[in-house]
């Protein structure tokens, strides 16, 4: 299977793929980018990986251009599963019916709670027993696709956000992989998902 991964920032989910998955069980074809200051570009480039930046502003603002570009970029890699890590932006209709069930996203909270950008901090606030990490298929509804796989991750409010943080952190670097690999190995099927999700 071949596999572009979305980023924006510093790319450590993307640096657990090159490390668990990348060569082993799935190729990653290609490092898409919104931003051309990201650190995960660095690591894209330190592990041989083709890698290319797509900003809205490098398209005119219009982020249906810009998708459609990004699609074929991905699409002349042969990618056959596109995985938003740390992606910042919401992706077009039009890119998604390039990918049909074959997009998926990490976010920070345990889905349908705390969609959006500050999900840990928000799940803190809210002094929830539990929070975690979710993966799932991308649809048009922002963070609201069919869920794929999620880790609980208890919240101790002895410890600052900070710390939650980074447990957090620990556990997206051990579920994403985990179900790149499960998707790559036949072992989940994504459009068994979206169908039940449908239904
Ligand atoms: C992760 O927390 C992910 O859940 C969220 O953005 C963060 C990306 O971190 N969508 P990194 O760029 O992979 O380090």
């Amino acid at each position: 299977m071949r596999i572009g991964v979305l980023v924006s920032g510093s790319g450590s989910n993307l640096a657990a793929l090159i490390e668990q998955v990348h060569g082993v069980t799935a190729t990653i074809a290609g490092v898409c980018s919104s931003n051309a200051g990201a650190l995960a570009l660095e690591r894209a480039r330190a592990a041989d990986i083709e890698s290319a930046v797509f900003s809205l502003p490098g398209h005119g603002g219009d982020s249906a251009r810009r998708d459609a570009a990004m699609a074929d970029w991905l699409e002349e890699r042969g990618v056959d599963l596109v995985v938003c890590a740390g992606f910042m932006g919401v992706l077009t209709n039009g890119f998604l019916a390039r990918f049909p069930a074959r997009v998926l996203n990490l976010h920070p909270s345990l889905l349908p709670a705390f969609p959006g950008r500050s999900a840990i901090d928000d799940a803190y606030a809210a002094r929830v027993a539990a929070t975690g990490v979710t993966v799932h298929l991308v649809d048009e509804v922002l963070d609201g696709g069919p869920i794929v796989a999620q880790t609980r991750v208890p919240v101790n409010y002895d410890e600052t956000p900070e710390g939650l943080r980074s447990r957090i952190h620990a556990e997206e670097h051990r579920l994403l992989p985990a179900v790149v690999e499960r998707v790559a190995r036949g072992a989940l099927d994504l459009d068994d998902i979206a169908r039940k999700a449908r239904t």
